[in-house]
């Protein structure tokens, strides 16, 4: 974009944004949240109060819990945890959708501001994010050139189609191999506007992006029943379990060979601190290599082998390459 029309699009943007993109974002949020039906509403409530409660006592050790935490505030988030029990039992709500109420109206919220800031610096990050962007696209890509390949890469949690310019450039020439998935309607009709979805046209080919959940989309009902690559770029830690959607992904590629890349360009420290700033929308961190052995270890079915470790959160390698983990399916 040059630099007249990225004035414009930025003074466009803060318009619809009522002047300030950040308290615009936040506004949409509150307007979203109180539109909700009551029930959900209060659920959502309950839930944040529930779950910023947690997180703010999971660090404490047992004595600081006794001084620092109430006998009356303890009561109070136990009798909020019966009354979010009995809404979700009387409508049939899971915690994972409770979770994914905030995903929802936050990425929706900021989804068009998103989209158009990306665009605005030509869709490619700060210098030395972006390389480490292009190194896990470039694995992703690698698994498509090998000759069992099937020519398919999934991109879970795609957002406004953030890494289809470094997968292309990576080469994913053909737009076929291309699947795209986000929570957020309004994330995918920006990365459909920007990097088309021909699916949506008289061939029925081409990039296909979703709206829906990774977690409960049927694949093999939308007739896709493997890929070469799943890569998840700063996403794993906003789905709301994520020990599922690593074996929802293993169990989506193919054998010898599959990869799953997981990357987050600003690192596992990064995710941390989003985490302890809001704990609602992020969970908890990324997974460390410790994790990622545990897990495999529990799981052997998943079929992964851990290939690159990622960094330790603080460590020097977290803040020279980010957060990198790759994993290679194996034969049962
Ligand atoms: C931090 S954004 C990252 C977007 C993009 N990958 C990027 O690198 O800019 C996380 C994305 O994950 C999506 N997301 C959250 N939960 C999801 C789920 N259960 N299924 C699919 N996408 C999800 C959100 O809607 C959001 O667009």
């Amino acid at each position: 974009m040059n630099p007249r029309d990225a004035r414009r699009a930025k003074e466009q943007l803060a318009e619809r944004y009522g002047g300030d993109v950040r308290r615009g974002t936040q506004e949409r949020i509150l307007s979203s949240l109180e539109s909700l039906d009551p029930h959900l509403r209060e659920a959502a409530e309950l839930y944040k109060a529930i779950t910023q409660f947690d997180a703010h006592v999971a660090p404490m050790i047992p004595a600081d819990r006794v001084r620092l935490i109430s006998p009356i505030q303890s009561q109070m988030v136990d009798d909020d945890r019966k009354k979010l029990e009995t809404i979700m039992e009387e409508h049939s709500l899971s915690e994972r959708e409770l979770h994914n109420i905030y995903q929802r109206i936050t990425w929706d919220a900021s989804a068009d501001a998103k989209a158009i800031q990306a665009d605005i610096l030509g869709n490619v990050m700060k210098p030395e994010l972006q390389e480490r962007i292009t190194k896990a696209c470039e694995i992703a890509v690698q698994a498509t050139r090998s000759e069992i390949a099937l020519g398919k890469v999934l991109d879970v949690g795609c957002g406004h189609g953030a890494i289809v310019r470094s997968l292309v450039d990576a080469g994913l020439s053909e737009p076929d191999m291309y699947m795209g998935i986000d929570l957020s309607q309004i994330m995918v009709n920006n990365a459909v506007n920007r990097y088309g979805s021909a699916r949506n046209g008289r061939t029925g080919k081409g990039r296909h992006f979703v709206a829906g959940d990774f977690l409960k989309h049927d694949f093999v009902a939308g007739g896709i029943c493997a890929f070469d690559s799943i890569i998840f770029c700063s996403a794993l830690h906003n789905l709301p379990d994520m020990e599922a959607s690593i074996g929802k992904a293993a169990s989506l590629l193919r054998s010898n060979g599959g990869k799953l890349v997981v990357v987050h360009a600003q690192g596992a420290e990064h995710v941390l601190e989003q985490h302890r700033a809001n704990p609602v929308l992020v969970k908890r961190g990324l997974p460390t290599s410790k994790e990622w052995t545990q897990m495999l270890q529990k799981h052997t079915e998943w079929c992964l082998a851990l290939e690159s470790c990622p960094a330790d959160a603080k460590s020097p390698q977290d803040m020279k390459e980010g957060y990198l983990a790759v994993l290679t399916k194996v034969s049962p």
